[in-house]
This record gives C-alpha cells, structure tokens and sequence, in this order.
C-alpha cells in the first residue's frame, strides 16, 4: 500500500515537472483551425506552426522548420512540407493531396511558421501533425522541438448526407430554370451583335461563326473585340488556348475605361459564385503583377476589399462574382474551381 501511494505521488510530481519544463521552454506551438472540420461543409482548412526566439528557447538559432503527418500518433510520421533558412519563405518538398497552398517565413531572431491551407478538405488530412524547428542551442548541438495537434474530421451522419444532395438538387433545378430563359436571352443578344455590320468588317466570318458558338457573349469596342467562354476551365493555361482560337489572348485590363465597358458582359453569367480569368499574373514574381501576354506590370486594379496578399499559392487574377466582379487573386489552375475566361482581340 504505501509503496503504491508513493509511486503514484512520485509519478505525480514528475508529470507535474514535466509540464512545467515544457511550457517554460516550449517555442513550437502548432494550431489547426477549425479543430474538427466537416467534409460536407468546411471550405479551408488551416495548419499553422510557429516558432517564436527567446533566450529560452531551447533551439537557439533556427535552420528549418518540419511538418509531418501520421494516420494515427502510434505510426511513424511522414513528412509533408518543410522551410528552411535558405528556402527564401516558400515552404518546399510539400507532399499531401488536395488543392493545398503553403506559405512560411524563417526569421531567425523573431517569430517563424510555416502554414498549410487546404480550399475544400475531402477528409484525407485527418490525422495527426508534427512541427518539429530543428537547429543549434546555445552551444551548437543539434537540438529539436516539436508540437503534435490532431486534426479530426466529422463523419457525417446519413441524414446530413441526404440533406446535402438535396440542396445540390434543388440548386440544380434553380440553375437548369435559369439557365433555360438565359439561352433565350442570350440568343437574342447574339444575334443582335451577330447582325453588327461593323463587327462584320473586323472579324472573318469563319471567326464569326466560332464566336457564336463558343462565346456567351462578345463586344467590339475602341478597335479591340472582348469575347467571353461558354466553356469553364480549371486553369489558365487553356483558358489562353481558348483565347488564342480566334488570335486572342487572356483580358488586359488598362484602365478603369476598360474595366467598365466589360462588365456588362459578365452580367450575362447568371450562376452565384462564378470567377473569370483575367490576364493578370504574379507568378513570376510575388506582389509584382504583370499581364501573361504583353508581359506588360499592371497598373490599374480594383481590388476586392479585404483582400489578403499573403497566399503564395494564389497567383493569378479573376473577376469575383461573388465580390461585385472585383479583383482577386486565385489559383492558376486548381481542380476544385471552374473558371470563365475573358479574352480580348486586337484589330
Ligand atoms: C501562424 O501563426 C503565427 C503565430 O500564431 C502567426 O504569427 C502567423 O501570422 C500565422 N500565419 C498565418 C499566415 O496566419
Ligand atoms: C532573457 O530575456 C529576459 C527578457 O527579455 C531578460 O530579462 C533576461 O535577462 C534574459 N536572460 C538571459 C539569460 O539573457
Ligand atoms: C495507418 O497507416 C498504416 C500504414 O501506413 C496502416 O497500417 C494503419 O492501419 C493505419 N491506421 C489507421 C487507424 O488507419
Ligand atoms: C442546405 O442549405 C441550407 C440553406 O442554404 C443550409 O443552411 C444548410 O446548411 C444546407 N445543408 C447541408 C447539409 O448542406
Ligand atoms: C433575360 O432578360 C430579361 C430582360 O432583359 C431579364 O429581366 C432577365 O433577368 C434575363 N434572364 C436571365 C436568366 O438572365
Ligand atoms: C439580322 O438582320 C436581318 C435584317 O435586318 C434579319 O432579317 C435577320 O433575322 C437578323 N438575324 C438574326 C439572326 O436575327
Ligand atoms: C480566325 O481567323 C483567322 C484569320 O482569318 C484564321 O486563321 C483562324 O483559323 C480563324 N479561327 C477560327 C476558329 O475560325
Ligand atoms: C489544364 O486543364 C486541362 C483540363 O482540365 C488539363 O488537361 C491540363 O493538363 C491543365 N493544364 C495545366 C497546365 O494544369
Ligand atoms: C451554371 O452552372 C451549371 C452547373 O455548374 C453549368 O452547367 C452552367 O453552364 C452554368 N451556367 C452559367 C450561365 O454560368
């Protein structure tokens, strides 16, 4: 008896040491948001992992930053995705499914992380996650510390599930009405532009042809010929192609002039949410917008408000339905997402 009552306190005093010892020196904190996320519903998925330098810290001087995964805490973890001092603030070696954007920065006197956020998590991210900061203590031996979170998934229950088809059902019916009177709309606008002696003179009529077939709708204006996709793409390279049919090429967006005279164009896109390429891109250079064709920086924007310019995975520039058909930067090709492209034609 008394040796259990020992034994227990003993173990007591130990764990309580060790709790201590950790939150005095723990510089590694890991945080998922939301905690437990719904398939059927959540739309991003965030991990995030810090570290923040003290004098302290355990690690001293940081070298890299390491997220791993594990089905389950017992397994080995596997790694996902890690940054370094030398990775210039992207994260590299990220391996995990889903349309995933990963961003970081290493400060070494200062505050790290390194964040991963999945658009429409599907499920196979539930787990749990290792931050590991890897570097130097104060007299240069290798040292580690890590953080471990678990992300759940909610299993939805059957009658979510039925609830959820039939609201896909009943939108799609909303959409198949709407659609069925935007044809109509949409035919009688065509043949309006299609009986334009002027844009006759410009266009060759096998050209012609090709945009009444593929083309929602399209405006000649101020020598140039904007033309809008029937079709939605999941990427801009042929969303460009598209463009490039009759020798266009992805819109380029000058000024507030411009902008303003396409817009009607895009009212005639009648589903919520829906997201239009521009020829915007930030792909070569982050925060320096140029446009892909002309190679030439962009100088007018409208931005949507709150946009957050901190996504290194979002590098190319729609028109928002959602936003009023404001600017936003987004994925340049992404599975998830449909886009329409926009596309404008010299004369
Ligand atoms: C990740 O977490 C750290 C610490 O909480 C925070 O400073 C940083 O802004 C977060 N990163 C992003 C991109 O939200
Ligand atoms: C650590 O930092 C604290 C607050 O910044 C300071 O008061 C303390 O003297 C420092 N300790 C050492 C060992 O440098
Ligand atoms: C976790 O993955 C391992 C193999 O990677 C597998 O053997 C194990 O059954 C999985 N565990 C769970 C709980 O899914
Ligand atoms: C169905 O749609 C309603 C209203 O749009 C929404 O409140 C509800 O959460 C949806 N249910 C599911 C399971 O998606
Ligand atoms: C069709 O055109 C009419 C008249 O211009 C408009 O009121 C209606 O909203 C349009 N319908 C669709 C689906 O665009
Ligand atoms: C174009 O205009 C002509 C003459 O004005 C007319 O007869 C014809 O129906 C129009 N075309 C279409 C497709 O509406
Ligand atoms: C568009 O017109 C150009 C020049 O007349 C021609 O080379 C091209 O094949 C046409 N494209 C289509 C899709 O009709
Ligand atoms: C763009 O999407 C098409 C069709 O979805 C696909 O075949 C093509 O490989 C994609 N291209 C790029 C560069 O992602
Ligand atoms: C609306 O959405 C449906 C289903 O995604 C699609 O088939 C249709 O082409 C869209 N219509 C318009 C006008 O955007």
């Amino acid at each position: 008896m008394t040796m259990t009552a020992v034994g227990c306190l003993y173990f007591g005093i130990l764990t309580f040491l060790f709790c201590f010892h950790q939150a005095l020196l723990s510089s590694v904190v890991l945080n998922v948001q939301p905690a437990t996320f719904d398939p059927l519903t959540t739309e991003h998925l965030t991990v995030n992992c810090s570290y923040t330098h003290s004098n302290t810290s355990r690690v001293q001087v940081l070298i890299s930053l390491f997220l791993s995964w594990s089905n389950d805490s017992t397994q080995q973890f596997q790694d996902v995705a890690s940054i370094n001092v030398f990775s210039h603030g992207h994260p590299v070696n990220v391996l995990t499914s889903g349309d995933v954007m990963a961003s970081g920065e290493i400060n070494i006197e200062g505050q790290s992380y390194m964040q991963l956020r999945w658009v429409l998590p599907n499920g196979g991210q539930v787990g749990f996650y290792k931050c590991s900061a890897e570097g130097t203590d104060n007299v240069g031996h290798n040292v580690i510390e890590s953080d471990v979170i678990e992300v759940k998934g909610k299993t939805p229950d059957m009658n979510q599930l039925l609830l959820a088809i039939r609201n896909i059902t009943f939108r799609q019916k909303a959409t198949e009405e709407n659609l069925e009177e935007l044809k109509r709309n949409i035919s009688s606008l065509a043949s309006q532009s299609c009986n334009s002696t002027e844009i006759q003179s410009v266009i060759s009529p096998s050209n012609l042809t090709w945009l009444s077939a593929n083309a929602l709708t399209y405006l000649y204006s101020n020598q140039e010929v904007y033309y809008l996709s029937k079709q939605q793409f999941h990427n801009v390279s042929n969303s460009q192609e598209f463009c490039e049919s009759i020798g266009g090429y992805l819109i380029e967006i000058d000024d507030v002039t411009e902008y303003m005279s396409i817009l009607p164009m895009l009212s005639l896109i009648r589903n919520l949410s829906e997201m239009v390429y521009t020829g915007g891109t930030e792909e070569h250079s982050e925060n320096h917008w140029v446009f892909r064709t002309s190679g030439r920086s962009i100088t007018f924007f409208n931005w949507r408000s709150g946009q957050d310019f901190s996504n290194q995975g979002y590098n190319c520039l729609a028109l928002f339905q959602e936003y009023d058909w404001k600017m936003a930067e987004t994925f340049c090709s992404t599975q998830f997402y449909t886009y329409y492209a926009l596309c404008e034609r010299s004369i």
